[in-house]
């Protein structure tokens, strides 16, 4: 059975500064999760999050979002969802020590990548997938890595986090079902919803 649309937009190529910026990319990852309920006819209402800014499942419907400098990531799904997209930029070796560990780094390396973009996404999106910070990070690890997915622990518990690797971004899917996700990619920004009189 197929798995969550995954909706993946560019953010506008000029953006405000400051916290409108946030704000604007805030809201467009917001209209990737609802771009993502109508492809999916999802009932879902409102996004609210709790205290701790996990999003709350709504009419049984989970959600999950990411913004990074040049674009928005969001999907809706009847499981736990986390999603997180990053694009290539020049990372500090300490950064990557953080990131992947020496047993990690070997599972790449046998296949001639660095991997370190596929493990900072996989990591966020099993982190978001159950609702935990960064503080978990250490819970995470990668047991196994294909051309498109990995196997990953957290804790004793397993999933297959789903990529789509592009030559500057990956974006990462992790749910607690594993199916497979589509995704749709598109090359402009999202337009905002047109609210409908009633
Ligand atoms: C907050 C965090 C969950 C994601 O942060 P991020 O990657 O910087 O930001 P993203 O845009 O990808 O995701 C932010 C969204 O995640 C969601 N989110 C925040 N905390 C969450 C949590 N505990 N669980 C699930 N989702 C969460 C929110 O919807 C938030 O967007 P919003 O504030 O607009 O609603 C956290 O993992 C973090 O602080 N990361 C910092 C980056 C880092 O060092 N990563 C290490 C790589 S493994």
């Amino acid at each position: 059975m197929s798995g969550p649309v995954v909706v993946v937009a560019p953010l506008p190529q000029v953006l405000p500064r400051g916290r409108e910026r946030v704000e604007l990319q805030r809201d467009h990852a917001r209209r990737a999760v609802r771009a993502s309920a109508t492809a999916q006819q999802s009932p879902i209402a409102e996004l609210r999050k709790n205290a701790d800014d996990v999003p709350q499942a709504s009419r049984g419907w989970h959600w999950s979002l990411s913004h990074s400098p040049a674009r928005v990531a969001g999907a809706v799904w009847s499981t736990s969802i986390g999603i997180d997209v990053e694009e290539r930029r020049e990372v500090r070796p300490d950064l990557v020590d953080r990131i992947l560990n020496a047993d990690e780094l070997a599972l790449f390396a046998a296949r001639g990548e660095d991997g370190f973009l596929r493990t900072w996404t996989g990591k966020e999106a099993l982190l978001k997938e159950f609702g935990v910070g960064l503080q978990a990070l250490s819970r995470c690890r990668i047991v196994r890595v294909g051309a498109s997915e990995l196997e990953m622990r957290f804790d004793t518990l397993v999933r297959v986090v789903h990529q789509r690797i592009f030559d500057d971004h990956v974006v990462s899917v992790c749910t607690a079902d594993g199916r497979v996700p589509s995704f749709v990619v598109h090359t402009q920004p999202l337009e905002a919803r047109r609210e409908v009189a009633s």
